[in-house]
C-alpha cells in the first residue's frame, strides 16, 4: 500500500517574512494622520493629539519613518538628542498589521548611522517587553540601572502607564 505523502510544513524563515519598505527620515514624508492612528494606540500614549505629535516632531533631532511603496506610513520612531554624545530613542511604533516584518529593526539600524548622529556615543531606550527586538539592534540591558533617576509626572485626565 502506498504510504500518504507527507505534507510539506516547511517553517517560514525571517528573511520571507520581511516586506519591502522605504525608510527615510524626511519631516515632508510623514503622515501625522497614520502616527496619530498608531501612538493613540500605544501604552504609553493614550489620547495623545495630533499637536502634540506635530510639536515632538518638531522638538526632535530625527523622526524616522517606514514606507509602502504607495506611500502608507507603517512605522515612525523619533530621536531626542544634542547630535554630539547623546541620543534617546522613542515613540517606536509599527502598525500592528505590518508587525514582526523587520521593520522596526530596519528604523532602528537605519537611525543608529544616520550621518547626523555619527557623533553620538550613548544611545538610550527604554522599553516594557520589545528588548528582543532592540538587542538585535545592539542594545543591551543597562549594567547599572542604579545611576539612572527620573522625575516621573501623573498627567490629569490621562492613563499613566508609562514610567520608570
Ligand atoms: C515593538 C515593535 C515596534 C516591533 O516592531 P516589529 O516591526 O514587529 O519588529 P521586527 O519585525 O523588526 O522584529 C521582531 C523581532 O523581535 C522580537 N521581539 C521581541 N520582543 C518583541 C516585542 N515585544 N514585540 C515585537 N517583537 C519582539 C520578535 O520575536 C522578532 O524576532 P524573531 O523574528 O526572531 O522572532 C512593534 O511590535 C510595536 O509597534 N509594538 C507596539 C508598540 C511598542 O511596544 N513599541 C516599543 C516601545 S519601546
Amino acid at each position: 500500500m502506498n504510504k500518504p505523502k507527507k505534507k510539506n510544513h516547511r517553517k517560514t524563515s525571517y528573511e520571507e517574512q520581511m516586506i519591502d519598505v522605504k525608510i527615510s527620515s524626511s519631516v515632508s514624508d510623514l503622515h501625522i494622520d497614520e502616527i496619530h492612528s498608531m501612538l493613540t494606540k500605544a501604552f504609553w500614549s493614550p489620547g495623545i493629539t495630533k499637536e502634540e505629535i506635530q510639536k515632538s516632531i518638531s522638538n526632535s533631532a530625527l523622526v524616522v519613518g517606514a514606507y509602502l511603496p504607495d506611500g502608507t506610513q507603517v512605522g515612525f520612531l523619533r530621536v531626542i538628542s544634542d547630535k554630539t554624545r547623546f541620543a534617546y530613542i522613542c515613540d517606536v511604533i509599527v502598525n500592528e498589521h505590518f508587525r514582526k516584518k523587520g521593520i522596526c529593526q530596519k528604523m532602528v539600524k537605519y537611525t543608529l548611522s544616520s550621518p547626523e548622529l555619527k557623533d553620538v556615543y550613548q544611545w538610550l531606550l527604554m522599553t516594557k517587553d520589545a528588548h528582543g527586538v532592540y538587542s538585535k539592534c545592539g542594545f543591551q540591558a543597562i549594567r547599572n540601572p542604579e545611576s539612572l533617576m527620573s522625575i516621573f509626572h501623573p498627567r490629569p485626565g490621562r492613563r499613566t502607564l508609562c514610567k520608570l
